[in-house]
Parts: structure tokens; C-alpha cells; sequence
């Protein structure tokens, strides 16, 4: 099973004996089905104009995937090679008829989808045995279903569950190619097996951990020996030395978080935009109705909000988290709905969160890390929108740089005098009630909130754990890193400040965090807008560490 490969490189012409692509079938044949229904058929194709008009209707699909993909990875994608129908001697279509068995199907009665998953399973069985023969199997899914359908002449009631190309390949190579390719990582057993109930991951004979302490575990200081090289590296580039300013440190940074110089390019790139809404709102700190949380939401998912512009232009993909926003949103593409709950509550008159709530919303912000950084992300970008979230930022950081609310709370998307001085006081009792203790993040976070601030806070550890790069964007991505530096001070290892916001609790924030931003436009929009324009820099100060010559390879002379 792990020397079975997905192959679409390296096929030779030769044909296939009858033979063995008959012990292939039978293999695919005697695979489990439900109510033993066997719903699958096999449409063997070796004609070439058969295979000449597959491969144009994939082409097809692929210019189109293409065209959807964010710039930062469509360049990786059109490097990779996702079809061999032409250079191999057989392909193999697998369907499924939703009908056979008659009505009463034992097992489909409630689920339909188990046909064409009992003939995913004849599939495996045919890959398996293929692997066995020394055949390579490659599986084809840039397909309209229903185009297929008629371009092959298949029965209308069938729908098709996999095109296969196979051949015969002098090797199966030890990792998918996705991998090697960069585009994915495999991810960990521990993470996907739960013991008793969803979220008590372990391993068998383990204990059961939460995911945040797994996580602490993951997360280092910057590896000295790679800083080292990089450092070092730095001088001998020929440029005069630390005329790179800040990217130098940058680049540093990068290559000590990763261990490796020179560092990874970070690209592709993603920002994560939690959205949540706050009870403290009903206090009149904001101008803006809470309902726009929501629909800036659906703003972010059509593609019309200035963190799409922003993202289009940099190349990153937007990908946006509902950890608690207030109303119920539509299921859409790109959204991931990970709601803890519909809002929290109103800090002047109780917790915001219960702890059990803030652990939560942490963990969706690992688990975003986690699967941004498995589907091929190499850099991470915090992202927010929750309206009166400033409120619960200024509080934020009042607590853990011990600076007067007063100093700290700004006018966040616009306020007048009376408003403003209003959130302050609103910020001030919020203090008073709670007598927050710093030393317990858990604490602070359940009497504020917000769900995108803890959420953020899972998002950075996460990224720290797995040595991934992360940009903070704004005030209350700020707010959050000083959270989850009171968590694990570590984390600040892979945090880079994208820029510095109009905010003043923002400056205050990254002073105490000890980082200095890389953009300061006056911008306070949020949305990770700010992170996105530092994007490109972090990028340049990676790759001028990849492709600046050395003074001894270059044959510089260096200064005296
Ligand atoms: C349902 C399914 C559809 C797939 N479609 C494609 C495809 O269209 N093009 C492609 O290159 N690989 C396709 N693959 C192969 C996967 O990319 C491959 O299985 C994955 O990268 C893991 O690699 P491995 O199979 O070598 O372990 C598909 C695999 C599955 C299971």
C-alpha cells in the first residue's frame, strides 16, 4: 500500500497483456459493495481518437482550473503534469449505476453516495493490483461529469467515478508527486485519529491531548545554526553588508524558523480571515450595525472586498473562517464554517467567552494553520473582520502592555468624539469587572473575547509549530500575538509584523512584542489588508537569499 503511487510521468508504450489487465479487473471486481450491488462497469479505451478527445476535454478543465487559482499558485500548478490519457496504452473509465440492486438496496436506503463510493473501493483494488504488476495507475478528475458522459456514449443513469490511465513504468517513486512537487504535505496520523469523541486525538495506546498542548510541543526558538549561515550568507552577497536593512533580519528570521538557508521562498501564500461579532457592541461603540460582519463576509467570499484586491495583486489566496459570527451564513465555496458560537457575549456585564469556548476558537485557528500548511502554503496571513473588534483589541492590550485604555482605544472604522469616549469607558468597566490576570490568557480571552482574536492566536501558534511563517496584519492581530506570546513565548519566532496601523493600540502592541512593521501607510481597514502588502517583501527578502550572487562566485572584489 505505501509503494502504490498516482503516476503520470514516466509510462512506456508497451501494451498490456490480456492477461494481466484481466487479473487487474478481477482484482477491482472482488472489492466490497453495498448490498453487495457491484454497481461499478469497466470501459476499457485504447483507441487513440478515443483518448485524443478525452485528453481535450481535460485540457480544457485544466485552463480553467488554472484561471481560478491564485497567482502565487497557479505558477506552481503549471509545472505539474495532471493527466497521461496519450502516453499510455490503456485507459480505464469506472462508473457507477445508482440503479442496480433494484430499489431496495440493502444499505442505500438512507445514503444514495454509497454506489459510487462501493465503486471508489473497486478502484483501489484495481490500483493496488496494478502496482503489483508494475503497472502505474494515474487518475484523472479534470472532467465535466456529464460531458464525459456523452463524449463516451455511456448510458445516461451512470455517473462516472474515475478515468484511469495505465501503463507499464520503470519505477514508483517513494513520495506522491504532489509532494515532491511541493504542492501538499502529508499530514500526521495524529492528527486525524480521535479516541471516543471527535477532538481527543491520539494515537492507539497514547493519551488522549488537546490540540493546543500538542501544538506547544511543536513550537522552538529560531534554529541557531541556520540564523548563523544566514547571517553569514547575508555578508558575503554582493551587496554591501546590512544594505538590505530590515530584510536582512527578515530573511534571518525566515531561515532560522524553517532551519534551513537559504529559507524557503513563502509562496503560495494565504490569508486566513476569522470573522466573529461581539456582544459589546450593543454598548454603541461603533457606528457600523452588527450585520455587517456578515455580509462583509459574503463581500470577501464574491470577491469584492479590498483583501481580494489585495490578495489578487499579491498572488495569495483568501480564505475566510466563520468562528462566531452572529447570524447563520449560506454555506459557500472558500468558506469554512467553524462557528464556536453565534457571537459572544457583552464584557461589561459578563465573560465574553466560557473557556471552554476560547479553547475552541483556538483550535480552529490550529486547525486553519494546519491545513493551510498541508495544502502547500509556505506562508501564512492573519485576516479579520468582526465589527466593534477594536473595543475588544483596545482591552487586549491595554491588559498586557498595562497601558491606559485611554491611550490604547482608537476610533477603528470611524467614530466621533462622544463615541470614542464612550468605547473607552466601555473598555475601562470592561477592566474594572474583570480584574483580568495576565498570566492567564485563557482567563483574559474568556472576558473579552474575541472568537477572531483567539482564533488568530491558534492561527500564530499553529504557524509556529510548523515552522511556518506568519504575517500579522493589524490592531487586533497585534492584540492576539500578545495573547499568544502569554501562551508560548516562542511563538513570536515565526510572527512578522506586516504593518502598523492607524490604531494606537496597534503601536503599543508591537512595541511590546518587540516588532517592527514592515508597512506604515496609515491603513485601518483589517481584513489582513496590511499583512498583504508586506507579503511581497517578505518574499523578496527570502528570495534575494536564494538567487544574489556571492562576492566569490560572482568574482566581486569585496570593499577594503
Ligand atoms: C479521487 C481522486 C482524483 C484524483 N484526480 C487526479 C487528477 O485529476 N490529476 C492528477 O494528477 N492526480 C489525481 N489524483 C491523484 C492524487 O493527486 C494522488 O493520489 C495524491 O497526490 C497522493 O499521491 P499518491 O496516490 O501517489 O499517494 C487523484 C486521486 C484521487 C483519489
Amino acid at each position: 500500500m505505501r509503494e502504490r503511487r498516482d503516476i503520470r510521468n514516466g509510462f512506456r508504450p508497451d501494451p498490456i497483456p490480456h492477461e494481466v489487465l484481466l487479473r487487474v479487473l478481477e482484482a477491482a471486481h472482488t472489492a466490497p459493495s453495498v448490498g453487495h450491488s457491484q454497481p461499478w462497469d469497466f470501459v476499457v479505451i485504447r483507441s487513440e481518437e478515443t483518448r485524443r478527445a478525452m485528453h481535450e476535454l481535460a485540457m480544457r478543465q485544466r485552463d480553467a482550473y488554472a484561471k481560478s487559482l491564485p497567482k502565487g499558485r497557479a505558477k506552481q500548478f503549471k509545472e505539474l503534469k495532471i493527466e497521461a490519457i496519450l502516453e499510455t496504452p490503456v485507459n480505464i473509465v469506472v462508473t457507477a449505476d445508482p440503479t442496480r440492486g433494484g430499489r431496495h438496496t440493502l444499505g442505500r436506503h438512507t445514503q444514495p453516495q454509497m454506489a459510487p463510493y462501493s465503486s471508489a473501493l473497486a478502484v483501489e483494488n484495481l490500483w493496488l493490483a496494478a502496482r503489483a504488476e508494475g503497472l502505474g495507475v494515474g487518475w484523472v478528475s479534470f472532467f465535466d461529469e456529464r460531458e464525459m458522459v456523452r463524449e463516451l456514449g455511456l448510458p445516461e443513469h451512470l455517473e462516472v467515478v474515475a478515468y484511469l490511465c495505465v501503463g507499464y513504468v520503470d519505477e514508483f517513486p517513494e513520495e506522491p508527486e504532489l509532494m515532491k512537487a511541493g504542492w501538499s504535505k502529508r499530514r500526521p496520523l495524529s492528527w486525524v485519529v480521535h479516541e471516543e469523541a471527535y477532538g481527543r486525538r491520539t494515537l492507539p495506546g497514547g493519551d488522549p491531548h488537546n490540540l493546543l498542548q500538542e501544538t506547544l510541543r511543536g513550537i522552538r526558538p529560531l534554529d541557531a545554526k541556520a540564523l548563523g549561515e544566514a547571517w553569514e550568507r547575508q555578508k558575503r552577497m554582493t551587496k554591501p553588508s546590512g544594505a538590505l536593512g530590515m530584510l536582512e533580519i527578515i530573511s534571518a528570521q525566515l531561515s532560522g524558523l524553517s532551519r534551513q538557508c537559504p529559507p524557503p521562498i513563502p509562496e503560495p501564500a494565504s490569508v486566513a480571515i476569522f470573522a466573529g461579532d461581539h456582544g459589546v457592541h450593543a454598548q454603541g461603540v461603533t457606528a457600523w450595525p452588527q450585520e455587517v460582519t456578515a455580509q462583509m463576509v459574503a463581500n470577501f467570499l464574491g470577491g469584492g472586498a479590498v483583501c481580494n484586491a489585495f490578495a489578487g495583486q499579491v498572488g495569495a489566496e483568501v480564505c475566510v473562517v466563520d468562528v462566531g459570527v452572529a447570524s447563520d451564513l449560506p454555506s459557500t465555496p472558500g468558506l469554512l464554517p467553524r462557528k464556536v458560537r453565534a457571537g459572544t457575549g457583552d464584557f461589561t456585564v459578563g465573560p465574553a467567552l466560557t473557556r471552554e469556548e476560547v479553547l475552541r476558537a483556538i483550535e480552529v485557528g490550529i486547525e486553519t494553520a494546519r491545513d493551510l500548511v498541508a495544502a502547500g502554503n509556505k506562508a501564512l496571513l492573519t485576516g479579520e473582520m468582526g465589527i466593534a473588534n477594536t473595543t475588544v483589541s483596545a482591552a487586549l492590550v491595554s491588559i498586557y502592555t498595562g497601558a491606559d485604555p485611554a491611550e490604547v482605544t482608537g476610533r477603528g472604522t470611524g467614530i466621533n468624539d462622544e463615541m470614542h469616549a464612550r468605547k473607552i469607558d466601555v473598555v475601562r468597566r470592561g477592566l474594572e469587572l474583570h480584574q483580568p490576570d495576565a498570566a492567564d490568557p485563557i482567563g483574559v480571552l474568556s472576558a473579552f473575547g474575541g472568537l477572531e482574536h483567539a482564533a488568530i492566536a491558534g492561527l500564530l501558534l499553529g504557524g509556529a509549530s510548523l515552522r511556518t511563517p506568519v504575517i500579522l496584519d493589524g490592531v487586533s492581530a497585534g492584540a492576539a500575538a500578545l495573547v499568544a506570546r502569554a501562551i508560548a513565548p516562542e511563538v513570536l519566532a515565526a510572527c512578522i509584523a506586516g504593518h502598523r496601523s492607524a490604531e494606537p493600540g496597534h503601536v503599543a502592541a508591537l512595541n511590546k512584542l518587540g516588532l517592527r512593521p514592515l508597512v506604515d501607510l496609515d491603513l485601518r481597514l483589517g481584513e489582513g489588508t496590511g499583512a498583504l502588502l508586506a507579503l511581497p517583501v517578505v518574499q523578496s527578502a527570502a528570495r534575494a537569499m536564494h538567487e544574489v550572487a556571492t562576492f566569490d562566485s560572482a568574482g566581486v572584489t569585496e570593499k577594503n
